[in-house]
């Protein structure tokens, strides 16, 4: 490498470029990790390898580094591997930047036309013993679980056609089933979306294709007992307009935003589309259905919130200015001339949640998310100004009544999505711990704290103190020893 990464927000504060793999055993602790955690913490964000071929990239375009931390006996150790993508190695082999902008074939060196843009920096999910790194705009690369070694790029055995699969699949606790869809599934900006069903050991169990109302994004799914639910939003995808080298996504303030909502196991006659105004639908928490009424709760935002895929003018709104609620939208599937009903929870601008993975589908009380809570303080003097994403608070809510429990990470701090890991495999809901990394920005590092669940306002029981700084990651999920031998 000859070339520096950019001096552009995507590569600065928090984010500048890490790229070191390595393991560090028996992190410092401060406080006591809870004897009964017994499991892995994996997570994974975008650090993009070498500087872009074009001069500067988005914050999503970067190689994906995952992290495990393996927790145990009291004892946390860590571990940090790249996905060792088509695309990494051929850009370490070349020791330059080989791709173009972000999700735009269009634009790359002519030498990896051949290979797959896969960065597989946007979730870590385990299913039938697999570790999949995955983002939404290919298929996902698969790692083994101990090692982080990668393994290859996955089509569950030829089973997938689709040439993406979301980085957001959900799995059915009550039977080990995966669900997960595809959009875009027949080339960037194509209207062709695919759902899928795996059973506990990864065959296949359905397989439904359909066209989507409009060529947008999709970049979550729910599931209920009865069924799968893909909001889409209005970031809109454009072929020519990436064949002209321009940006796939364009932010259009005139469509509304959509719920595609799908029996398990249908065809594409039994789609039904929910309508709702011009709005961008955030992660989901969790949805369940009870006597035809389908329930999914998310966070909604009022306006753009990915400023780097602005609307055709070039604009988007500043971060601060969104207001974000948290929205209980109800579908009635025994009304075909229904439409959605939203309620919302919490004004909270709260998002990366997660529920008590073993609700998911299913009626559930407790949501543990982040938050920017605009009433605390930012010393930007110690801590440097805030570029890209920002969260200063853990929580957990109470999806009945939309309150609260909530830490403050510090005026110094920003969060990172936590996870949620049950005191035991009997436990009551929402009965464990709250873990996720906090960045101290006026250190150039990063802890991980524990939280108790249930008390968040008491604070850590535990701060793993990382001697590095990990760059803002994306998505992780708990995964119990016992699920991961
Ligand atoms: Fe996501």
């Amino acid at each position: 490498m000859t070339t520096p990464f950019p001096k552009s927000p995507t590569f600065l504060t928090i984010d500048e470029p890490f790229r070191f793999e390595g393991d560090l055993y028996d992190l410092e602790v401060e406080g006591t990790i809870p004897a009964e955690l017994d499991g892995t913490f994996y997570r994974v964000g975008p650090d993009q390898a070498f500087p872009p071929m074009l001069g500067d990239a988005n914050p999503f375009n970067g190689d994906g580094m995952v992290t495990a931390f393996n927790i145990k006996n009291g004892h946390c150790d860590m571990k940090m591997r790249y996905v060792l993508t088509q695309r990494l190695a051929a850009e370490r082999a070349a020791r330059k930047g080989l791709f173009g902008h972000y999700r735009n074939p269009y634009t790359d060196d002519p030498s990896v036309k051949h290979l797959s843009r896969a960065v597989a920096n946007t979730n870590v999910v385990l299913h039938n013993g697999v570790l999949l790194a995955m983002k939404e705009d290919a298929l996902p690369y698969s790692m083994d679980p101990h090692t982080l070694e990668t393994k290859e790029l996955y089509n569950w055995n030829g089973q997938v056609t689709a040439t993406t699969f979301t980085a957001h699949p959900k799995i059915d606790p009550a039977t080990g089933e995966m669900f997960g869809y595809a959009y875009a599934a027949k080339g960037e900006a194509s209207d062709d979306i695919a759902i899928y069903g795996f059973d506990k050991l990864g065959n296949k169990t359905w397989e439904v294709w359909f066209k989507s109302p409009y060529p947008g994004m999709i970049h979550e799914c729910a599931i209920s007992e009865h069924y799968i639910v893909l909001p889409l939003m209005p970031q809109v995808m454009d072929l020519e307009r990436i064949k002209a080298g321009g940006i796939l996504f364009q932010w259009e303030p005139t469509y509304d935003h959509m719920y595609l909502v799908m029996p398990r196991g249908g065809d594409a006659k039994d789609l039904r589309v929910f309508r709702a105004p011009n709005a961008m639908p955030g992660h989901v928490i969790n949805a369940f259905d009870d006597g035809g009424k389908l329930y999914l709760d998310l966070p909604v935002a009022s306006d753009n919130v990915f400023w780097f895929f602005p609307d055709k003018n070039g604009h988007a709104p500043a971060p601060p200015s969104l207001r974000t609620d948290v929205t209980r939208w109800c579908f009635d599937m025994n009304d075909k001339n229904s439409a959605g009903v939203p309620t919302v929870m919490s004004n909270l601008a709260a998002e990366f949640p997660h529920c008590d993975d073993r609700y998911v589908g299913h009626a559930y009380r407790y949501g543990f998310m982040q938050a920017l809570d605009f009433t605390k303080p930012y010393n930007a003097d110690r801590a440097g100004p805030i570029m890209g994403f920002f969260f200063n608070t853990f929580l957990t809510m109470d999806m009945s009544t939309g309150k609260y429990k909530s830490w403050f990470a510090g005026d110094t701090s920003s969060t990172q999505e936590p996870v949620f890991a049950p005191k035991s495999a009997n436990a009551p809901e929402g009965e464990g711990y709250v873990i996720g990394v906090v960045n101290r920005r006026d250190e150039h590092r990063s802890d991980l704290v524990i939280l108790d669940a249930q008390r968040m306002d008491e604070g850590p029981v535990a701060t793993i103190k990382i001697p590095v700084r990990l760059k803002y990651g994306i998505h992780g999920n708990w995964v119990p020893s016992v699920a991961n031998k």
